[in-house]
């Protein structure tokens, strides 16, 4: 039997930073973890964040402000021109909400089922107001979707059919809210938002997209809690970086609920799990295979993402090209579980499979419920202390959103940095993937395996290109365009590194203008000094450093190509294969979805500290 929490008449107090066994539900799960160390909280070096309070003094900003006027410098006629930075060497540049009445609609394409419209722009009510963060008298925990009780469901039941069941131009209406979505990731708001012609905004492929899906999903919170006059209420997670979460949750499948959405693939229902590590097709796995491969991939990309862009995704200001870059929650799992839901037979693979749609799913909701409540663990996990960024032109992102009240309110990102300012947290459950460490493919082959690439005489900054084994020496391979397996060695410009050194910066693999169309679902694989080509590679393997994904989506430019950059953590991962000390890795690129739609336009090797 599972235990449950009742958001509202249960409060349950945890200290912030502590995790409390007594707490976690009796479940199998628990049971496999028992014989473990229960993880801790509390990190033993007890070493504070930046302020990120607004100090216009601090490092970050002042270093950004040098990368802005380089930037500026760039595009100084297009500058001059608008009256967003009337001086060409302002430095302040925040992506400022958009403005509604510039909305436009959205364009969907995809090769085979053509182009549509889609009116996704909020109604304009009135002006927007300052958000100013809630009171309330305790802190409400939003639950595991599959440990919730009866009452709770009826609850949440209720909820959605009353947001359901609002006028269709009320901004609460569930397909307004759902909208949204599609309003700030289709390119409804391009033009309006940083004040330059034909830029796009977007609030994925950047450092906005946690911000921006917490503030969502906290004025869904609370219109819901709203609706059935009880303010306490939370949204349900989905689970599905624990094992008993690894299935769509049941209150989701039952045809008969407002939670169900029928626009989801048919073959992935209960009690089929899901993979983390999706690509567009089935893969012959046991689902203890499945169970090691999800959590080992979950380890990954929490406990090696360490600095903030590497977590949340690169800078993106004002008049920057938009989708600079994913964090690493983001490019996955995040992807893989749209893809997965989404069902393969709608011509855009609605609902969860593209951005325009993904919204009209409830069950989008409690997927982002769990990509945010990671981005809370993630700040509390042991070791180096992870921080957001204490950089202004972030915390001073802006976007607008309708809240219980129909009131239209502008919240900044510096809004969002911790869920209990806005009155709510997690329930505790057991982090099982903290167990998962990946571990070599041949033990101790490291050393031997990378010697052997130099037998076959490959120079230092040499690049390859391989397909399967048969080495070919291209020169000029960039752009690589990803149609075949691709192998490539790339030189490490700090070969010893002192401990400080290694300790403050995470050696990182960079891919620059990865170029796509916008409309593909993309997904590649990168493994370093893995020449082992027969036995697929997995997450549990220390090779497999990370992938690159691509969920559909449009802009107002469809023929102009996404061009977007991927940051991979190395640091342990060299540490893992033993080859710290090694001239050169060698890289390899396999695309799985997407294969031929994809080129990268340069890799190095480069080192981070934020
Ligand atoms: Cu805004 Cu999961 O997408």
């Amino acid at each position: 039997m599972a235990s449950t929490v009742s958001s509202s008449s249960t409060p349950i107090t945890l200290p912030n930073s502590s995790i409390q066994t007594s707490f976690l539900p009796k479940t199998s799960q628990l049971s496999i973890s028992k014989k473990k160390k229960p993880f801790n909280f509390v990190s033993k070096k007890l070493v504070s964040c930046k302020a990120s309070n607004g100090d216009q003094n601090n490092e970050h900003s002042s270093s950004n402000r040098f990368d802005r006027r380089d930037v500026l410098v760039g595009l100084g006629g297009l500058y001059g021109a608008t009256n967003l930075v009337s001086d060409p060497f302002a430095v302040a540049a925040p992506v400022a909400a958009p403005d509604l009445d510039l909305c436009e609609r959205s364009t969907v394409t995809s090769k085979s089922a053509g182009t549509i419209n889609v009116a996704c722009c909020p109604p304009k009510l009135k002006d927007a107001i300052d958000f100013k963060p809630p009171s309330f008298s305790k802190i409400r925990y939003r639950p595991a979707a599959h440990l919730v009780d009866r009452h709770y469901l009826d609850k949440f039941t209720r909820a959605m059919e009353l947001m359901k069941g609002l006028p269709e131009d009320d901004p609460r209406n569930f397909m307004q809210q759902a909208n949204v979505h599609c309003a700030y990731c289709n390119g409804a708001y391009d033009n309006s938002a940083l004040g330059l012609p034909n830029q796009e905004l977007q609030v994925h492929f950047s450092w906005l997209f946690f911000p921006f899906h917490r503030l969502y999903l906290y004025f869904y919170e609370r219109i819901l809690g709203k609706l059935i006059g009880d303010p306490d209420f939370a949204m349900p997670f989905w689970n599905w970086d624990s094992p008993d979460g690894m299935v769509i949750p049941e209150i989701y499948v039952d045809p008969n609920s407002p939670l169900y959405d029928e626009k989801r693939n048919v073959n992935h229902q209960p009690p089929n799990m899901v993979d983390l590590d999706f690509a567009g097709e089935e893969e012959e796995l046991s689902k203890n295979d499945l169970i090691k491969s999800n959590l080992s991939l979950m380890y990954r990309q929490m406990v090696r993402n360490r600095t903030a862009t590497l977590f949340h995704g690169s800078a993106y200001r004002a008049g920057d090209k938009p989708s600079p870059g994913q964090g690493a929650i983001e490019n996955n799992p995040h992807t893989a579980i749209h893809r997965w839901v989404g069902d393969q037979r709608q011509p855009y693979k609605e609902d969860m499979g593209n951005f325009y749609s993904a919204g009209r799913d409830p069950l989008f909701y409690a997927h982002h419920s769990n990509i945010d409540r990671l981005w809370n663990i993630w700040k509390s996990l042991p070791g180096k202390k992870r921080c957001d960024f204490p950089d202004t032109d972030w915390l001073d992102s802006s976007f607008l959103f309708y809240d219980e009240n129909a009131d239209l309110v502008r919240v900044k990102v510096r809004d969002a940095l911790e869920t209990t300012t806005l009155g709510y947290d997690y329930q505790r459950v057991d982090l099982p993937w903290l167990r998962y460490k990946p571990t070599p493919r041949r033990p101790g082959q490291g050393r031997g395996r990378h010697g052997h690439s130099h037998d076959h005489g490959r120079g230092r900054g040499r690049a390859v290109a391989a397909e399967t084994n048969n080495a070919a020496i291209i020169h000029n391979i960039y752009p690589i365009v990803l149609d075949k397996l691709v192998r490539i060695e790339v030189p490490r410009p700090k070969k010893y590194r002192t401990r400080l050194e290694k300790e403050e910066e995470e050696e990182v693999l960079v891919f620059q203008n990865i170029q796509l169309n916008r409309d593909v679902a993309v997904k590649f694989d990168v493994y370093i000094n893995d020449e082992d080509d027969e036995t697929p590679t997995r997450p549990e393997d220390s090779e497999f450093a990370g992938s690159f994904t691509n969920l559909p989506h449009n802009n107002h430019h469809p023929g102009v190509k996404l061009d977007t950059n991927m940051t991979l953590p190395i640091s342990d991962l060299l540490e893992d294969l033993d080859v710290e000390g090694d001239d050169n890795i060698v890289v390899t690129l396999v695309p799985k979805e997407g294969k031929g739609l994809v080129s990268i336009g340069n890799i190095k090797i480069d080192y981070i500290r934020d």
